[in-house]
């Protein structure tokens, strides 16, 4: 594999800066650039014997790592970066500058509900009591983590209408695998655990996903015109082969199922159920709740919907929620409380489908959602839920004529437009994505979701004031006059980041990974992965 010295990279760059003045076709109201552009590797900077720190003289024998670890001690470290503290400091602070993040702008990306995390939730994550809680400590110890857990599930079975809840899954797509388990666990405890799952061409991709991994044969329907499911066509498919539709709801459209009890009604009657992909719930929360309207089984991305970082800025997490009739089979162990009034963990489930993740989940992120919760209140998360739609619903009223707008029923948290206007010139939706760049916003949601060709998604959350949105949509307009006018700006942008396009292709095939010391690189240029391709 070709490797990119990053130095040659730089040259690249500066020379692609120059033309950087006449990249503005008119004045942007907003524009954010990096600190720094250039910035070397860490080993680049290494001078050997430099060290970032200083120890006294050992007043005790030395020990021998070989005598005390036998052959598992390294002899050699390879080549390792050497510097002292401060040019570590500044290289990693360099080089965090490089980042877009959601406490220096906007990102509009769709289904991904980039909103702000209130400094509350953090504050409360680092309390000592909380942050250096083990998860081997004895649960006699561990009382108030515990009525944490029980405290956010209440709050999520009361938010949802559903009647149980397991907080393991790690993420939306594991939510989905450990509902889907729960499925096939309850169709196997009737005698048959059917063969297919159901799932609409609006759905996330993580669904038909999901549905593959656990072992069903996943049939897709067509959506109607106004990107619902078709009813008739539902009513069509479904059998007693059926083991589930998996719904996301609202949709990857913004749209909310406004049939969703008649959906609900069609499958149990077949026997079938409900699996409600809950990672929108941003768009309920306080208005409508899934245990109300015929589902059985949904996950939530606390994530997404309850305000707790991701995207690089920490992990996810993805409760499953459901009916009676599929608590036997939650994932064990569950918090509950026993004889003796204190909380503790309950293994003793034996139509479980075992656990799917270790410990109890990612207990950090349910003290953070759990904060955002009660620092909102019923009425404030009901007032988030209208405002993440009110502010779609803006953008949308914005930016309908400067782009197409493909489906017309009503938005709710994100709205989707099409680049088809803009595609007469040669300028596709990844264009303009790269170009708001420029303008100093995170790209909105580029070609997903798939039914609507060109895709342009776009979710403002309703942590973006009035202001923001505002100039977002002029960031917007100011493209599309560009994509008309002057198309090969917009194609060959972004241009004022640090490098350019780059082959995406090669970028998802062969990654580069990892850097070599240049006396090896010669033996590594082709590493075997990259040989496959
Ligand atoms: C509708 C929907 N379903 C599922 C997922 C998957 O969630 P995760 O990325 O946490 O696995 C997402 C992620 O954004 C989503 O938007």
């Amino acid at each position: 594999m070709a490797t990119t010295h990053p130095s040659h990279e730089a040259n690249e760059v500066s020379e692609q800066k120059s033309g950087k003045q006449a990249a503005f076709a008119g004045t942007p109201k907003k524009v954010t650039t990096h600190v720094n552009q250039n910035e070397g590797l860490i080993f680049e900077k290494s001078s050997p014997g430099k060290k970032a720190y200083r120890l006294a003289e050992l007043d005790v024998p030395a020990v021998d790592a070989k005598r005390l670890l036998g052959p598992v001690a390294r002899q050699d470290l390879g080549v390792m970066p050497e510097l002292s503290e401060i040019e570590i400091i500044r290289h990693f602070t360099r080089l965090s500058t490089w980042n877009y993040a959601i406490d220096l702008g906007m990102y509009p990306l769709g289904s991904c509900t980039m909103k702000y995390n209130g400094r509350v939730n953090e504050a409360v994550a680092r309390l000592e009591g909380i942050a250096e809680a083990h998860p081997y400590q004895p649960t006699s110890l561990s009382q108030g983590c515990l009525q944490i857990m029980a405290t956010l599930e209440d709050a999520l079975i009361e938010i949802t209408g559903m009647d149980a809840i397991t907080l393991q899954p790690a993420a939306g797509a594991h939510g989905e695998f450990t509902g889907i388990l729960m499925v096939r666990a309850y169709h196997e405890a009737q005698g048959n655990p059917r063969k297919k799952v159901i799932v609409p061409d609006s759905a996330h991709g993580t669904n038909p996903a999901t549905a593959a991994v656990v072992g069903y044969q996943v049939a897709n329907l067509k959506s109607n015109a106004e990107g619902m499911v078709d009813l008739a066509e539902l009513e069509r498919m479904v059998d007693e082969d059926t083991a589930a539709l998996m719904l996301t709801n609202p949709s990857t459209i913004g749209v909310f199922e406004s049939e969703i009890h008649k959906i609900a009604d069609i499958l149990h009657a077949k026997g079938a159920l409900l699996y409600m992909d809950g990672a929108n719930m941003n768009a309920l929360v306080g208005k409508a709740r899934p245990g109300d309207f015929g589902v059985d089984v949904m996950h939530l991305n606390l994530h997404k919907t309850f305000s707790t970082p991701h995207g690089g800025g920490g992990p996810g997490s993805g409760p499953v929620a459901c009916k009676k009739i599929l608590e036997p089979f939650l994932p064990k162990p569950v918090v509950a409380r026993q004889s003796d009034g204190r909380l503790g963990l309950d293994f003793n489930r034996p139509r479980s489908v075992g656990r799917v993740r270790m410990f109890y989940g990612n207990f950090g992120m349910f003290v953070r959602a759990l904060a955002y919760i009660l620092a909102n209140g019923p009425d404030g998360l009901r007032q988030t839920t209208e405002d993440a739609v009110l502010n779609a619903n803006y953008i949308r009223a914005k930016l309908e004529g400067t782009f197409e707008l493909p489906y017309k029923t009503r938005t709710l948290h994100e709205v989707v437009f099409s680049d088809k206007l803009q595609a007469k010139n040669g300028v596709r939706t990844g264009d303009m994505g790269k170009r708001l760049i420029d303008y100093g916003f995170h790209a909105y949601t580029v070609s997903f979701p798939m039914i609507v060709s060109g895709a342009m998604m776009i979710e403002p959350t309703e942590s973006e004031s009035r202001e923001e949105l505002d100039l977002l949509i002029d960031a917007l307009k100011q493209i599309a006059q560009e994509a008309a006018e002057s198309p090969e700006l917009v194609r060959t942008s972004p241009h004022t980041t640090r490098v350019q396009r780059m082959d995406e292709t090669s970028a998802a095939r062969k990654p580069v990974l990892r850097w070599k010391a240049p006396a090896a690189k010669d033996e590594v240029e082709v590493d075997t992965a990259a040989k496959e391709w």
